[in-house]
């Protein structure tokens, strides 16, 4: 069972999408327990304000620290959760991460919104994650991402696990390209190869179109890979 706490200020947005995605069906299985909070319900001010003007002036909101610690405490198991903070400022992910991240049974995901956190939260969580070189209005999407690319790596939680073997960014390698019926759709024909059922020239072929693809689109890719096999 792996447990996820999401604090947020739009829950519904993280409720929808677990409801409707695979995690959904792992909850109702048992192996998932996804649970939402509004850190607007922990803010002491009489109007449940979570943001407050920057120190030293600026542009923009900052989050305040005691909603969310506030919050962050009324997490049951909160003392041996890993707590994670999504920022465009955090460390970049990527598939490494998310195998990484399997290993805590129960993590916390902090959703930030406006300009960003009162740097004091850092004292009170684990890591920060930037999923990409982009700014995203709030970190609700940023959290899907953590949630879905670890929660699907645990055994049992998708019905086969090896197919979590063989996918884009084992061996630091893009993805064969893979074809199913019908053979010829619109003049555009499935690779000869692929029909002659010699399962040698078959994988030689995979592992070309693997390399050819990782080539074009990723070369830092390659880099990496060359870099762990000497
Ligand atoms: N919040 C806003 N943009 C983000 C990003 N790129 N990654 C994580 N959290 C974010």
């Amino acid at each position: 069972m792996v447990i996820v706490d999401v604090l947020t200020l739009f829950p519904k947005m993280i409720e929808a999408f677990v409801q409707e995605s695979i995690l959904g069906r792992a909850q109702v299985e048992g192996k998932l327990h996804v649970r939402v909070h509004n850190f607007r319900d922990f803010s002491l001010d009489k109007h449940h304000k979570v943001d407050d003007t920057p120190y030293g002036g600026g542009a923009g909101m900052v989050l305040q620290v005691e909603p969310i610690v506030r919050a962050l405490r009324s997490i049951e198991g909160h003392q041996h959760a890993h707590k994670i903070l999504l920022t465009p400022s955090g460390t970049p992910y990527h598939q490494g991460h998310a195998k990484r991240l399997t290993q805590y049974p129960h993590l916390i995901l902090i959703c930030g919104h406006y300009e960003g956190f009162d740097e004091r939260i850092v004292h009170y969580i684990d890591e920060e994650i930037s999923i990409g070189d982009y700014v995203l209005t709030g970190g609700e999407a940023a959290a899907l991402v953590v949630m879905e690319s670890v929660v699907r790596l645990h055994t049992g939680v998708l019905n086969n696990a090896e197919s979590t073997e063989e996918e884009s960014f084992e061996d630091d390698l893009l993805e064969y390209p893979h074809y199913t019926k019908p053979m010829v759709f619109e003049g555009h024909e499935v690779p000869e190869v692929l029909r002659t059922g010699h399962h040698e020239n078959i994988r030689l072929w995979r592992l070309d179109q693997q390399l050819k693809r990782t080539r074009e689109r990723r070369p830092d890719l390659l880099v990496k890979r060359e870099k762990k096999q000497r």
